[in-house]
């Protein structure tokens, strides 16, 4: 006994030795002899290209180069906002042999059913963006979105303040009920402006969500709202693109610019919004930054490494359980730091400062 303990011990030291000997020349044999010289692939899905443009114009362009740049092979998809072709992807991705698989669910309840099956593949999971309710993914990687809606509550107060209004009417464009996020908008905006309600300092509008985040949905919500409460002087539009469909209501109506209107994402035409103060403040949330971190974890994971960047944790509200997270930070946009998105290389001044910008774009300091 003592002696078997001995010899693999001294096994041990000698493989540790040739290691260090050998250098690189080992490599290959080492990784054959376990077997793990095989890198894995990962699937990715993506929710759909219409309740946000960055979609289809950052989140897939930023993971594409990160797995490339890796050399490790990923299968992106988007499910074009069809939770039944979300299934059919995961599905396909399962059964190809994916070792990782990223998500961003649609609803919960379909992330989940991915989320089960993949996991009884034996396939490491990460829920991109989206934390699924009581889905139990290995790994979250998001922003701080509580903080995201506390930028958006306070840059409305902050050009409500600027316009002098009095007692203004503030109305709500919250995301799709069935994403979390919309919920920890709403509990960040809410954070802020419920004091000023409150107080009696503003006054409460509407306060509507709009299904799958739909853009078109929302401007009809909007403008409902604005037909029944013609007084509505504030907007807390939850993304750009409800925001922009609150602002053509507006325009209609000739309002634009005396409404403040929030979003997030920090899209071309949100930005666009903003420089012409049709849009008070825009959240621009890296998003190179989110998907190189998901990309790092998926990464670790396909190569069979335990991955030691997930350092945060988030509580899943239904399951009470931990899920190990990269949380990053999100910085608010208004006309006066336009610039600071350009500087990050996330839009360029050409996309952003097309003729009809080009004397807001000099105005707001972008040559
Ligand atoms: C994302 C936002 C996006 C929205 C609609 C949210 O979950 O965090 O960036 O605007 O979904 O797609």
């Amino acid at each position: 006994m003592r002696k078997g303990l001995f010899a693999l011990a001294a096994v041990g030291l000698l493989a540790t030795g040739s290691t260090a000997a050998c250098g690189s020349n080992s490599d290959s044999d080492e990784g054959g002899a376990e077997g793990g010289s095989a890198v894995g692939k990962v699937g990715v899905i993506l929710p759909d290209t219409k309740s946000s443009a960055r979609w289809a114009t950052a989140d897939v362009k930023y993971l594409t180069d990160a797995f490339k740049a890796a050399g490790v092979e990923a299968d992106i998809q988007n499910a074009q906002g069809d939770k039944t072709q979300f299934q059919t992807l995961a599905d396909g991705m399962i059964s190809s042999g994916v070792k990782v698989l990223v998500t961003v669910n649609l609803d919960s309840g379909t992330g989940k059913a991915v989320l089960d099956k993949a996991k009884a593949a034996g396939i490491a999971t990460i829920d991109y963006d989206r934390l699924t309710l009581n889905g139990g993914a290995d790994f979250y990687v998001s922003f701080d979105n509580v903080k995201v809606g506390e930028l958006q509550g306070q840059g409305l107060i902050d050009c409500l303040t600027e316009k002098k209004a009095v007692k203004p009417v503030v109305t709500y464009l919250n995301g799709s009920p069935t994403d979390n996020n919309a919920s920890l908008f709403k509990q960040g905006y809410d954070s802020v402006l419920k004091p000023k309600f409150d107080s009696g300092e503003y006054l409460k509008g509407p306060d509507t969500d709009v299904p799958d985040w739909d853009n078109a949905q929302g401007g009809t919500l909007f403008e409902q709202n604005l037909t029944t409460n013609k007084d509505i002087k504030g907007v807390l539009a939850a993304n750009d693109g409800l925001g922009n469909a609150a602002i053509q209501v507006l325009k209609k109506n000739k309002l634009n610019g005396q409404v403040p209107v929030t979003g997030q994402d920090a899209t071309v035409q949100g930005l666009q919004n903003v420089l012409v103060g049709d849009q008070c403040m825009t959240v621009y949330k890296a998003i190179k930054d989110e998907a190189d971190a998901a990309a790092e974890l998926a990464i670790a994971l396909a190569k069979g490494e335990a991955p030691t960047t997930a350092t945060s944790s988030v509580t899943d509200p239904e399951s009470k359980k931990d899920v190990k997270s990269v949380l990053l930070t999100p910085k608010s946009i208004t006309k006066a730091n336009v610039k600071d998105v350009i500087a990050d290389g996330f839009v360029t001044k050409e996309e952003l400062c097309t003729a009809d910008f080009a004397a807001a774009c000099t105005e707001a300091g972008i040559s």
